[in-house]
Parts: structure tokens; C-alpha cells; sequence
């Protein structure tokens, strides 16, 4: 199993979560982060720092967001690792809890 960066970091990226992961698993993209499956060791750190709440175990993800465990897979593979806190992006207060960003990604693979 993995945690899983679901759809309200999009647009918001606080980074908050980067912080606390002990093995460096987090992929940066322009508009959201998502964590490696693979390197994720379940350590459960970072769920409780994301102040935009978006980050779930696998097995919790909720059910209208279960695109979001490929999709962190998927791009985990394609994008950076993201090692350090940065400021948010602009206006993530106000994207904080809008639903269903997900068709504002602009990369998907
Ligand atoms: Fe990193 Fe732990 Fe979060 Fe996995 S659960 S992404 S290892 S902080
Ligand atoms: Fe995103 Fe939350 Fe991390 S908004 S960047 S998953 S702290």
C-alpha cells in the first residue's frame, strides 16, 4: 500500500507534506504533487500536514478519487522529486476545497 495526493492539492500545493517524508517520495508537477508507490514506506507522516486535507492510504481513498492512485503512479515517473517546502501556488487559499480540479491538470502523462 502507498498514500495516495488526491485532488484538492491541485492548484494549491502547499508542500507542507514534503517536510516530513522520510524517503523523499514526493514528484513535483505544475499544478499538484503526487507520491511514488513505490518508494512510500506508509510511515503515515504526512497525512495529517496537508493543510488541504488531500492526502488519503490507499485503501481510503475516496471512492470518487480512486483515479488519483494510478494517476500518482503514473506521474511519480515523470516528475521530479520535490525534497524541500516551498511557498504555495497563488491563490491557493482559494482553490483550497473547490471540488473536482482534477480537469485543471494540465499534464496527465
Ligand atoms: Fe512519505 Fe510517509 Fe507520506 Fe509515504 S506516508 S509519502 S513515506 S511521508
Ligand atoms: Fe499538496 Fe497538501 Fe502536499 S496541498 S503539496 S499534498 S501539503
Amino acid at each position: 500500500m502507498a498514500f495516495v495526493v488526491t485532488d484538492n492539492c491541485i492548484k494549491c500545493k502547499f508542500t507542507d507534506c514534503v517536510d516530513v517524508c522520510p524517503v523523499d517520495c514526493f514528484h513535483e508537477g505544475p499544478e499538484f504533487l503526487v507520491i511514488d508507490p513505490d518508494e512510500c514506506i506508509d510511515c503515515t507522516l504526512c497525512e495529517p500536514e496537508c493543510p488541504a486535507n488531500a492526502i488519503f492510504a490507499e485503501d481510503e481513498v475516496p471512492d470518487d478519487q480512486k483515479m488519483f492512485i494510478d494517476l500518482n503512479a503514473q506521474l511519480s515517473k515523470d516528475w521530479p522529486v520535490i525534497t524541500e517546502v516551498k511557498p504555495p501556488l497563488a491563490d491557493a487559499d482559494e482553490w483550497n476545497g473547490k471540488l473536482n480540479k482534477y480537469n485543471l491538470i494540465s499534464q496527465t502523462k
